[in-house]
């Protein structure tokens, strides 16, 4: 049925996997379309309670936006796709069941952004985690600057957006990014027993308790979210952005002009 993502249901447990394990799960414009549909599918399922979201294979959760396709934004597609992720990701975030990211290894770009519009985020101890987006001449574009701030304070989220370097699982632990870490093989086992946990608990207080929480955090984030997109898109007509894909699709470092 899909061709990017799978998903499951075991009882009133969900799990959508995103599965391009050959590209490190990088998600494309057709998984985020792919996405929508599997939300539609969860939001219209009353015996669903929680939803696990994780990636497939052993090295990826998501190594972020496939830079195959950031390489073509432009001014225009910039703006569309940042805009259509932030909205379908924020689908996720708004869900009224809670959302569990299981990262099984590299949350990077997209990635992050994906694990952070999740209520609840366990990693594998071979996880790691950032916003490398500066080292391409752009800026996360679906929620990175928004959300990360939110989570970890804003010294924190600009050392990670700013130098663009990933961090090791205990690290994001220490910093509040996941709520736990467990070895590789315990990851999925360790975010079903919570998700089963959830589960057991009254689905309204569940549902009344989670929008709740999110109320807290909400701010201006919907004038946020917009004014990252609108930066973002600025950044896709930069050269060293151009220069930035072309470097790592080419295997080699790149030279930044600062234009
Ligand atoms: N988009 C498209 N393809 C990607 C990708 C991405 N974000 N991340 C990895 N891939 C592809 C690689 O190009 C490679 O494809 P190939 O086998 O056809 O050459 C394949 O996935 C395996 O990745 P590789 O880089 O060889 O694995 P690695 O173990 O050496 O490094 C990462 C893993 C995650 C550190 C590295 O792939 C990486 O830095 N990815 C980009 C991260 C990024 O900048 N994300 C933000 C995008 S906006």
């Amino acid at each position: 049925m899909f061709e990017n993502i799978l998903l499951e249901k075991h009882g009133a447990v969900a799990v959508l996997t995103i599965n391009r394990p050959d590209k490190m799960n990088a998600v494309n414009n057709a998984t985020v379309e792919e996405l929508d549909q599997a939300l539609v599918r969860v939001e219209a399922d009353p015996d669903l309670r929680v939803l696990i979201l994780t990636g497939a294979g052993e090295k990826a959760f998501v190594a972020g936006a496939d830079i195959n396709e950031v390489k073509n934004r432009d001014a225009v597609t910039g703006r569309a796709e940042t805009r259509r992720r932030q909205e379908v990701y924020t689908r996720i975030e708004n869900l009224e069941i809670p959302s569990i990211a299981a990262i099984n290894g590299f949350a990077l770009g997209t990635g992050l952004e994906l694990a952070m519009v999740c209520s609840m985020r366990i990693a594998s101890t071979q996880a790691r985690l950032g916003q490398p987006e500066v080292k391409l001449g752009i800026i996360p574009g679906a929620g990175g600057t928004q959300r990360l701030p939110k989570l970890i304070g804003m010294g924190r989220a600009m050392e990670l957006v700013l130098t663009g370097d990933p961090i090791a699982a205990d690290q994001a632990l220490a910093m509040g990014l996941v709520n736990r870490v467990v070895a590789p093989e315990a990851l999925m086992e360790t975010a079903r027993t919570l998700a089963t946990t959830i589960a057991q608990r009254p689905k309204l207080a569940i549902q009344y308790a989670k929008e709740a929480i999110l109320r807290s955090g909400e701010g201006a984030l919907a004038q946020g979210l917009a004014h990252e997109s609108y930066l973002h898109t600025l950044a896709c007509g930069t050269a060293d952005k151009k220069e930035g894909i072309a470097a790592f699709l080419e295997k080699r470092a790149p030279e930044f002009t600062g234009r």
